[in-house]
């Protein structure tokens, strides 16, 4: 083409541009602009949206070491920045080389079964993931080769849920130190408006790119959970040492603080309590008698009643628990239920003659499971008492030795939980203990 035709051509195409525009041809023009401009609002009111989602969660991530609620919030982060059906959530087992099922999110992660395992091999999507540690975009998932159908293995959600069905995915791996230790699955992507019922709405890169953003996120929170939960396990396992080696000291009374753990807890199932203060109670009761360490040997294994004397001395042993545990941080919550469980609602107790809610309410529960399992227990100088007499002895003192709010929630136990055997039966079978636990 010479210069003179492409000049002539472009100055066609500028007229062309620049001439006057029909009404039609306007209406059609503004109406385009209009569709891209809502295309562009929506976009921006998405990223607006994805963005608030993203620190909510890691708002909660900065406040909460709840592990279940940070598992269940991650799963709805994803659900919302991803416009998806449900996620799931798999970690990995390390000795058995497995996937287990951690958590998945409303009513369709309510039909999964808790006891899916994957091999983390190329028989399942999710296993592969964890496998190569890299991220997958199936939107094809029936023809995908490493769907369960295929390898008879479940793949997340669809296998155990027998209603639902997996169309499509979005699967990531959590890393955290160097390692993977699980992945986060988005299924069933969902289409924009509802309008587009009907229509097939698939899993872009930009949904595992911001899958992959949250599950950094996710990696540090499991991560973090896991360390406080063996952090709390560590501490639980040493105060049940400790209270062993009081067992192991006091080997006539054997069994008694077991029983104390298992009565203290029946009767809390009865006060409505928070999770907390149960097991606040649970850990008070193992350590009630922990100050026996301080008692010598001659009045601490006496096969015969103590003098009086003997009694003073057996007398400190609350206070010198106090003393011994009073410095542990984690106990601060406990620390009267152990201090006090022989203080008395009439103020008559030891050893401060506290009264009525001036002893904390562990003490009070623990109060009355240690003085039943004393009648009931049998002792190198007296047989046990018959648990009905005990019952009765426990009755008779509400609201002078007791606490009557106690009193009632021990009578209702005693009506409806395992709390009528003696010392031999409940001790030498655990199972008798842990319908209150
Ligand atoms: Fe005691």
């Amino acid at each position: 083409m010479s210069k003179n035709t492409l000049k002539k051509a472009q100055q066609s195409a500028s007229r062309a541009q620049n001439r006057p525009r029909s009404a039609p041809e306007t209406l059609d023009r503004i109406q385009g602009l209009e569709r891209e401009i809502a295309g562009v609002l929506q976009a921006m009111q998405e990223k607006v949206q994805q963005f608030e989602y993203m620190s909510d969660f890691s708002a909660l991530l900065n406040s909460s070491l709840d592990t279940s609620l940070v598992r269940e919030k991650a799963l709805e982060a994803t659900c919302k920045l991803l416009r998806c059906e449900t996620a799931s959530l798999f970690l990995v087992d390390r000795k058995k080389a497995e996937l287990y099922w951690e958590t998945a999110l409303g009513d369709t992660g309510k039909e999964l079964q808790r006891s899916v395992r994957l091999p983390i091999d190329n028989r399942s999507i999710a296993g592969y993931v964890a496998m190569s540690g890299e991220s997958v975009i199936v939107n094809d998932i029936a023809n995908d080769p490493r769907h369960f159908k295929k390898n008879k293995v479940a793949d997340g959600a669809s296998d155990s849920a027998p209603k639902f069905e997996t169309r499509n995915m979005v699967c990531v791996p959590l890393r955290a130190r160097g390692q993977t230790i699980g992945v986060l699955q988005a299924l069933n992507k969902l289409p924009l408006f509802r309008g587009e019922k009907g229509t097939r709405a698939l899993f872009h890169d930009d949904d595992r790119k911001l899958l992959e953003s949250l599950s950094h996120q996710v990696a540090i929170a499991v991560e973090n959970s896991r360390l406080y939960e063996n952090l709390k396990q560590s501490f639980f396992d040493t105060v049940e040492a400790l209270a062993e080696a009081i067992e192991k000291k006091d080997r006539y009374t054997g069994g008694h603080t077991k029983r104390v753990v298992h009565f203290s807890l029946c009767i809390a199932k009865y006060l409505k309590l928070t999770p907390e203060q149960v097991e606040q109670i649970r850990l008070g009761a193992l350590l009630h008698d922990v100050g026996k360490i301080g008692i010598e040997d001659k009045i601490l294994k006496k096969q015969a009643p103590l003098e009086g004397p003997e009694w003073d001395v057996m007398q400190t042993h609350p206070t010198l628990g106090f003393e011994i545990m009073s410095r542990v941080e984690g106990l601060k919550d406990v620390i009267g239920g152990m201090r006090f469980h022989h203080e008395r609602w009439d103020g008559k107790g030891y050893p401060l003659g506290l009264k009525g809610d001036e002893i904390p309410l562990i003490a009070r529960v623990i109060a009355v499971a240690d003085a039943y399992d004393a009648m009931v227990s049998t002792r190198p100088y007296r047989k046990g008492m018959d648990p009905q007499m005990a019952y009765d002895e426990i009755v008779k003192n509400r609201d002078t030795q007791f606490d009557p709010v106690v009193v009632d929630a021990f009578i209702q136990a005693f009506q409806n939980e395992k709390m009528g055997r003696g010392s031999g039966k409940l001790a030498s079978n655990p199972t008798n203990l842990s319908n209150c636990d």
